[in-house]
């Protein structure tokens, strides 16, 4: 049977191997992070004629003047079983605080020229879109066409990405130019602010595909596509999979708890700890089969969450916003209207948001009474992000609809102070007087407000509602 799986192999190269030793046209420009300033990774595609090789060159010109690009860069590239070849190209040495333009390809094919903007030096405060479930419809192009206009510095997407495989995992093998379709349309955005993912359900097609085009397509920082973590300015992002092994034990596990116990030392430089994942951890749009809160993957890694104080989980997989009060094992940490007047001050426990509500579709499947966990929810088209200082965060869900926010809340935060892990009797945590002179002088350093009238109206609210508190 030697000879019949020879003329197979021979028959798969001739189908498969006719080289085309000219360039191709770049597309699917987008843009990823190390976490280090100064540093930017430029993707890219070419569609040729091959599955087996990529004659396409690697090269990046850049430079500080749109009609010089000056300096030049060259990466690699790699193809999965598909004619997409993907090169990485890695920036370095940038200066904070400027405009890049660039161009990416080789001799023979350039693209047009992009831009990004660099992250200033210390900044006061980075802005982070976070979207899931996102597709490729007309209400998931106008969902990449508002972000657009958020100046983001980064975007994090929790999985189900294009859609590319359409019937879910495992059902069959789905069609890979929707991959190319989908990262065409996103690039206006993809090309000029750095986006970090982590798989979803419909990342995983059938065999031999499995999670070839994710890992294929995107370039994270770590040594495994599916688990990795980064430092980005204020924030340890940590992007962990619910499509792989979590139980303890495994693999994944460990390496969590000992990247969550090096980020929780490590808060003086990074204050805040943000994880997202595809498959929500509390979410309560139960609408059809595998939806709703995936208990099994909270039971095991819940526990992680807690020990190391994450401040913000960031799910998708439900197509719908949900945020939830600060929550461990279901019983709520703060009840605090989360306002601006009232904000979450070291609640004790992470709060969630599912953010599916990009574009693939919505659910309509919220359970009843809503879960006492539940904070917000709604089921509109839209996107999310949030201001972080090194002292605060400012999270909004706004709707595609109106442009208008759905909903807002806000985290406080202090260096160097000890994690509050205190479990309260009750929702409404008391704070002592030690606490009360930690939130006055975090509220002084909330540098992002910029204006001294916001700082006193800050103040004087915050310590109104503490003394409300106390009585
Ligand atoms: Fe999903």
């Amino acid at each position: 049977m030697k000879w019949i799986k020879l003329i197979s192999i021979f028959t798969f190269i001739a189908l498969f191997s006719t080289v085309n030793s000219e360039a191709a046209e770049p597309e699917q420009v987008h843009l990823s992070t190390t976490g280090i300033p100064g540093e930017m990774i430029v993707q890219w595609g070419t569609e040729e004629d091959t599955m087996v090789s990529c004659p396409s060159d690697n090269i990046v010109e850049y430079g500080t003047d749109n009609d010089n690009l000056n300096l030049s860069e060259n990466g690699n590239s790699n193809m999965y079983l598909w004619t997409t070849c993907t090169h990485t190209t890695q920036l370095q040495n940038l200066n904070p605080n400027t405009t890049y333009y660039y161009r990416v390809g080789g001799e023979g094919e350039w693209s047009s020229v992009y831009s990004f903007k660099t992250i200033k030096e210390n900044p006061d405060k980075i802005i982070i879109g976070a979207i899931a479930d996102h597709g490729t419809s007309s209400n998931a192009q106008e969902t990449t066409s508002n972000m657009e206009n958020e100046n983001l510095d980064l975007v994090i997407h929790p999985g189900d990405i294009s859609y590319a495989n359409g019937a879910g995992s495992g059902n069959g093998v789905g069609d890979q130019s929707v991959w190319d379709e989908y990262q065409n349309q996103i690039e206006s955005l993809t090309s000029e602010c750095p986006h970090m993912y982590a798989p979803g359900n419909h990342e995983e097609d059938a065999e031999p595909y499995g999670f070839d085009a994710y890992e294929s397509r995107f370039f994270n920082p770590g040594q495994n596509s599916f688990w990795y973590s980064f430092d980005f300015e204020f924030i340890h992002f940590v992007s962990i999979s619910s499509e792989h092994d979590y139980e303890p034990g495994s693999t994944q596990h460990t390496w969590l708890r000992n990247d969550l116990e090096d980020a929780n030392n490590n808060r003086e430089k990074y204050p805040w700890i943000v994880i997202f994942a595809h498959r929500p951890m509390y979410s309560s749009n139960g609408d059809g089969d595998g939806h709703g809160s995936e208990i099994e993957f909270r039971e095991a890694m819940e526990g992680l969450l807690f020990d190391y104080q994450v401040d913000l989980a960031i799910w998708g997989h439900d197509h719908h916003y949900e945020r939830t009060y600060p929550v461990f094992e279901e019983n709520v940490y703060s009840n605090n209207s989360g306002n601006l007047d009232d904000p979450f001050y070291k609640p004790g426990a992470t709060i969630h948001i599912v953010a599916g509500m990009a574009g693939r579709s919505t659910y309509d499947g919220l359970e009843e009474p809503q879960p006492l966990w539940s904070a917000y929810r709604e089921v509109s088209y839209g996107y999310t992000f949030f201001e972080a200082t090194k002292t605060t965060i400012n999270y909004k869900f706004i709707r595609n609809s109106d442009l208008s926010v759905g909903d807002e809340f806000w985290i406080t935060n202090t260096i160097g102070s000890e994690i509050h892990t205190e479990i309260p009797d009750n929702t409404n945590h008391s704070i002592n007087d030690t606490q009360e002179k930690t939130i006055i002088e975090q509220i002084k350093e909330l540098n992002y407000i910029g204006t001294p009238l916001t700082v006193i109206i800050m103040a004087t609210t915050a310590i109104f509602s503490l003394k409300l508190r106390k009585k």
